[in-house]
This record gives C-alpha cells, structure tokens and sequence, in this order.
C-alpha cells in the first residue's frame, strides 16, 4: 500500500508560562486521535509534546496534504485551545493564525511535515523488508535547526559512514526551500555528494533556507520531511517560535539511528530560545520534556518507531534522547548557555536586526531612529536628521 506518515504541530497553550502543555490538553488529544482511528480516516496515532507544543504524529493512506486528515488535526488542536482557554493557560490557541484554514493547515500555523512511500514490509522486499522512522520535535527555536545535523547525517561520512556502503554511496538529493519566499514554496535541489560546498552556503544560513526534504539518489525513495515554514511569514508578524517537527526513515537505505543523532551530539548554537530572539545551544532531551531551563533554551527530541504491514507503529517506541549517554550533551549545551548568557544582548548573543522576533524591539529601534540628529543641526537631503535637533559637537 501506499502509506502516509504525516507529524501535526502546534502551541495551542501551556501552563505558567510558555513550558508545557496540561494534562487535559494531551487527553482531549488522544481521545481525538482515538476516534480518527476508530472511524478509520486513520490507520494509527500517538500524541506527545515536546515543550510546549503538541505533536499528533499519525499514519494513513490519504497523501499527504489531505484534507480531512488535515482538518482532524486543526479540529484536535482547537479543541486543545479550548481547554487552554478555559483554565487560564498561557497563549491559548497561539498558533492557529487562520480562522478556519479551507484544506491543507500548512501555512495557517501549525507545524506540518509529511512522508508517503510504498509499503510492503515482507523478507522478500529488496528495498525496505521493514520499516522504521524517527520523529524530531524542537521547540524555541526555527526550521533551519536541523539544517546541520541533517546535512551531517546525510552528507558527511565524519557523522554517517553507512555513506560509504554500495546502498548509500550515491548520494541523497537535498530539497531546499527558500523561506523568506512568501508568495509560495520555492525550492532547490541539490545533490550531495557534488554539490557539497553549494548546499552548505544555503544552509549555512538557517534564518532563511531550511531543508524540505532529502531523498535517496539510488532508491529515490524519500527521506525525511522537515516542517520549513516561518510563522512570522505567515502572521506577518511575531506570533510564537516556529518549533520544527521533522520526520526521518532510518536503516537500510538510509542512515542508521545513531548515524542521524550522532551530529546533534554539538549542541550547535541556534536561532529562538527568550522571546524568539536570541542565539542559544540546542539541547537534546526527553520527549515530553517541558521548557523549564536556562533563558528557555532550545530543546529538541527524538523518537523511533517501526511500523507494522497494516501501518500500525504506537504499540511501543524507542526515546533516543532519555539515555545517560545524553546527559554529557546536556551538561555540553549548558555551558554552552552560559557561556552565550554571559554577554546578555551583545553581538552574537542575539539574532541580527531583521531577525529580532519581537516585533517590539524592532520598534524600539524605529523609534530611537526618528531621534537620531546631525552634529550640526542641519537637515540633511533625506530629512533623516530634524531641524533644530542639534547635537553637541564632539571634543
Ligand atoms: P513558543 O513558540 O514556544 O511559544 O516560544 C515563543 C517565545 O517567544 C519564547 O520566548
Ligand atoms: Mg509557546
Ligand atoms: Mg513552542
């Protein structure tokens, strides 16, 4: 069959701030999940949160994009607003920015990345004789949070020597999409190993391009989908962090578990964490793990599954971040915090003018900017200085 992976997102509220979401907002999530399976628009579901944000990762045979699978979610996460609302939670249905979005909820807030793939898991298949998958969820921070790690993991045989074997040896495709581009999905794609330079110059710059999806060159079996939308182009304007959701096959075809976790071991620095505009490490944890840390420093989890012939995959997971072997990573991307928080707004510590999230600090900027005056008093050509706003010469 034709099977369909698809990961829904959303912050739709949390308690005592943007930590986590409550109790009733992940039940009422799991009931709809429960009853999508039951009247079968689904084959299988499983809720959890990283964060504050809740993830309904799904399987079915609609394609991704569906319409109705698409609706549930919007539905589920509406319901889960609702219950915010009623006790008092913080940022209450946050990220549904439409009020009823006609079809695909991609673009209307939540988070949003798909897979679909020919599934016939039987000894003799020759391509994949079964099928497992990890799911990242990150909160605090951008799309272009992954942008390394999967590169790493999917280009560089220093991260991932299953490169190196007949299977993988031919590259992946490295589907890139330019975010800043709001009149609609606008994309690129490159191969790795040849365009290895060209691929890093885009994602070297996670603020604007992100990775979409990668796809085997052997196989041309797909990869990983990666949620790459920005809210701010959405909303126009700050509404809460885009809190990526990414979806990866592994084994195989594909790299194997340890080879796609092993470049999150760098806790790289990345764009988000304190009110979405600041430069901090991206600390791997637990999957429902809240934001209680460091200046909300940005946290991202991993979970594994296998799915059976009949598309079924929430019997049992594997949390690749809950291990001891993690807590070093951990203490690393601390330091790293504390080391960026030491020099509070200056430089690096803060993402650059047009990235501030905030729309409020860039309004602060604005409006220091109409007090800006010559030395001389006089008014320049472009009126950037006012008439009489006379600044004492220096020295
Ligand atoms: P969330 O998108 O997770 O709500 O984070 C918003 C923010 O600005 C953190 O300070
Ligand atoms: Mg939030
Ligand atoms: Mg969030």
């Amino acid at each position: 069959m034709k099977l369909t992976v698809s990961i829904l997102k959303a912050d739709v509220g949390s308690i005592g701030g943007h930590t986590k979401p409550s109790r009733h907002m992940l039940a009422a999530s799991e009931a709809a999940v429960k009853e999508a399976i039951r009247k079968g628009l689904l084959i299988d579901g499983s809720v959890s949160h990283t964060g504050d944000d809740i993830a309904l990762l799904v399987t079915h045979t609609r394609g991704p994009g569906d319409f109705d699978v698409h609706q549930f979610a919007w539905n589920t996460f509406l319901k889960a607003a609702g219950i915010a609302a009623k006790y008092g939670l913080y940022g209450a249905g946050q990220d549904l920015l439409k009020d009823a979005p006609s079809g695909n909820i991609r673009g209307a807030g939540p988070a949003v990345a798909e897979l679909e793939f020919n599934h016939d898991v039987v000894k003799t298949n020759k391509v994949r004789p079964a099928e497992s998958f990890m799911m990242f969820a990150a909160d605090k921070c951008g799309p272009g949070a992954y942008n390394l790690p999967l590169f790493l993991a999917f280009a560089d045989p220093m991260y991932c020597a299953g490169l190196m074997l007949p299977k993988l040896i031919k590259g992946f495709t490295f589907h890139i999409i330019d975010m800043d581009n709001a009149q609609g999905d606008s994309l690129i794609s490159l191969n790795a190993p040849e365009d290895y330079y060209k691929i890093s110059m885009l994602l070297r710059d996670n603020e604007r391009f992100a990775i979409d999806t990668i796809t085997s060159r052997t196989y041309d079996e797909p990869a990983a989908a990666i949620s790459a939308t920005r809210l701010h182009n959405i909303a126009g304007t700050y509404t809460g962090k885009d809190d990526p959701v990414a979806l990866v096959r592994n084994q195989g075809i594909f790299p194997a578990p340890e080879e796609i976790v092993s470049p999150f071991t760098k806790a790289h620095y990345v764009g988000g964490d304190a009110r979405g505009s600041h430069v901090m490490p991206l600390m791997p944890v637990p999957i429902n793990t809240a934001v209680t840390g460091t200046y909300c420093l940005p946290l991202v989890s991993a979970t594994g599954f296998s799915i059976d012939a009949d598309g079924r995959f929430s019997d049992s997971f594997i949390d690749f971040f809950d291990n001891p072997a993690w807590d070093e990573v951990r203490a690393k991307a601390q330091l790293k915090a504390l080391a960026m928080r030491d020099q509070g707004w200056s430089g690096a510590a803060m993402l650059p003018y047009h990235e501030l999230e905030y729309s409020g600090f860039r309004d602060t900027v604005t409006g220091l900017l109409g007090q800006f005056a010559f030395r001389d008093g006089q008014v320049k050509a472009n009126g950037s200085a006012r008439k009489g706003n006379k600044v004492a010469a220096k020295g």
